[in-house]
């Protein structure tokens, strides 16, 4: 199955980028299953319910939170009247938070497909518990027990070194793991030892004349005075779709990885 990875989507130009070409690459991919970040689609900040649906109405099959899940806190009523949803925050938010930190989705193929999220702990002012102790009690057991076929981890934080260690330690468990959340792809892709595709982050769907997705001058100024008043608002030039396909048959250990670019600053990518 071939398996599409969207780095987080940010704010209106990062969305209709995605509106304007999803299609198109799932088509030239020959794209199964989609996930997207989504942590950062509502003007900057969080996930509202209408862009959900939006996703969902476009193609996408799981979205993805962050440390800006709850943002916009509408989308908590929302998770708890729709039951069904397909939105995945980090599994090792603390025991109260709402939502769920993985969802084992059924295709319409016969497979299963597991997507689960961690946020990592390195220059994070979010309350965590450690992801590894998350995923060894909720998630490993599921996967020893062959409850999926495909399993996705997405490992969401700031340190390249967190990342790559959650990587590493759990290379030949997951299909796939790969890292969001500093918005800036970075150029390692691989396959790792034990057959795991692999890459720290896959960068941001959203306006790269920017600072992280946001516009400059506001973001700077904070930068060089402290002063956090000037309000951050996403930028508002052509946005790159970043991301990554995975292909892997659930009979061979046999997997490959690439990343995408297309559109905007960054464009690599022709169609
Ligand atoms: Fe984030
Ligand atoms: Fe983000």
């Amino acid at each position: 199955m071939n398996f599409l990875m969207i780095g987080d989507v940010v704010g209106r130009v990062g969305r209709n980028a995605l509106h304007s070409h999803l299609t198109e690459i799932k088509k030239k991919f020959e794209i199964d299953f989609t996930i997207v970040n989504a942590e950062n689609s509502a003007a900057g900040f969080g996930l509202t319910p209408k862009i959900y649906e939006e996703l969902i109405t476009m193609g996408v099959d799981a979205v993805t939170l962050g440390n800006h899940a709850w943002d916009k806190i509408e989308i908590i009523d929302y998770m708890e009247s729709n039951p069904n949803h397909s939105i995945i925050r980090p599994l090792n938010f603390l025991n109260d938070s709402p939502g769920r930190g993985y969802k084992i989705f059924d295709h319409s193929n016969g497979k299963k497909i597991l997507v689960c999220q961690v946020h990592t702990k390195l220059f994070i002012n979010v309350p965590l518990n450690d992801p590894f102790y998350s995923l060894d009690t909720e998630i490993i057991s599921l996967l020893e027990a062959g409850k999926a076929n495909y399993s996705f981890l997405e490992v969401h934080g700031e340190a390249t070194s967190e990342k790559n260690g959650i990587g590493q330690h759990y290379d030949g468990k997951f299909t796939g793991i790969y890292g969001t959340h500093t918005h800036i792809p970075t150029a390692d892709a691989r396959i790792l030892s034990k057959g795991t595709a692999f890459k720290t982050d896959i960068g941001m769907t959203g306006d790269y004349d920017s600072i992280i997705g946001m516009k400059k001058e506001n973001a700077i100024k904070r930068m060089r005075t402290g002063i956090n008043s000037n309000r951050l608002e996403p930028g508002e030039g052509e946005a790159t779709i970043s991301g990554i396909v995975i292909k892997k048959e659930s009979n061979t250990d046999i997997a490959s990885i690439k990343s995408i670019l297309i559109g905007g600053v960054l464009n690599r990518e022709e169609f």
